[in-house]
């Protein structure tokens, strides 16, 4: 078996999408237009594999079946019944990132990761009972035990700075507290390293000598500034709020992370008001002249 760390990113959005269906921001209103400076883009997910025949799913989003669908190496191969996808870690219970385990339900065997925290709020609900228990098999991970989900491919998950998932808020919500509810994580493969971190609150020390090093980042880019969301009429929430460091200015993620020896910085997780899904703009230009990629659907990245 040849060994090479591959990343295909199924969904470089942030929940809701690129157009989001009931969005009229200035970046919806290009993509609602067919405007080619802005790519339709899905919800949250990477797939990961060290042999190209076995792929881990980052996240299950619920643009899963057009993910696949465009995607050729999670197409089935053999038999009757087969799919490349062999197992799922979801990093957080939120929207976008496990409501797509419903479009895994066809009796198909594949394992999924996750946090005790992230799969007890999976296990609250009913509905995910679809993934029968004779095939699924839920598999708790915890900090600081790397794991071997697939052959070659070696994972270790960590905590950044978060929150509980929006659903799940209530009065004693605290944001930006390190702990189960939402993890980063570092895959490995051939002596390559990636490191996906699809949601954080902010960089601390911690996170910056995760990513210190690897060859590829993925990493949170849902808004461009914290306010974006206000001042464009759609809502309440600063980014911060949201449990999302922004990309621009001193406190940003662009900064934070300036630094570090990264081979390829791509921001993954982007939301639809932020300015960098338009190519050519001002903003797009900041963050390319900063280093970062900004990630789109079907992005492969080999190492
Ligand atoms: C987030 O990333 O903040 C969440 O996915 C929001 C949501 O659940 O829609
Ligand atoms: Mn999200
Ligand atoms: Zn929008």
């Amino acid at each position: 078996m040849t060994v090479r760390l591959r990343a295909i990113v199924l969904g470089s959005a942030a929940g809701g999408g690129v157009p989001q269906w009931n969005c009229r921001c200035r970046v919806c209103r290009m993509a609602w237009k067919g405007d080619g400076s802005v790519r339709p883009r899905t919800q949250s997910s990477v797939a990961v594999s060290a042999d190209g025949e076995r792929w881990l799913l980052l996240n299950a989003s619920p643009d899963i079946r057009q993910q696949i669908w465009s995607a050729p190496a999670l197409h089935p191969q053999t038999g009757s019944r087969h799919s490349p996808i062999a197992a799922v870690l979801v990093t957080n219970g939120d929207v976008d990132h496990v409501t797509g385990l419903l479009g895994l339900r066809e009796r198909q065997a594949f394992d999924l990761y996750g946090t005790d925290e992230t799969l007890r709020t999976i296990a609250d609900n009913q509905i995910f009972d679809v993934m029968a228990a004779d095939c699924v098999t839920r598999r708790s991970v915890a900090f600081g035990e790397p794991f071997r989900p697939l052959p070659g491919l070696d994972i270790e998950i960590f905590p950044v700075p978060g929150k509980v998932p929006l659903w799940r808020e209530d009065q004693s919500l605290r944001i930006g507290e390190e702990g189960e509810n939402t993890v980063g994580v570092t895959i490995s493969a051939g002596g390559a390293r990636l490191v996906y971190i699809p949601g954080c609150a902010h960089v601390t020390d911690a996170v910056r000598a995760r990513i210190d090093g690897a060859d590829a980042l993925f990493f949170d880019g849902t808004l461009y500034t914290d306010d974006e969301m206000i001042r464009e009429g759609l809502g309440a929430k600063t980014g911060r709020r949201m449990g999302h460091i922004s990309m621009s200015g001193p406190d940003g993620s662009a900064a934070a992370l300036a630094g570090l020896a990264v081979g390829r910085r791509c921001f993954i997780h982007i939301n639809n008001t932020n300015p960098v899904l338009i190519e050519g703009s001002p903003e797009r230009r900041a963050m390319e002249e900063a280093g970062w990629e900004i990630s789109h659907d079907g992005l492969e990245v080999v190492l």
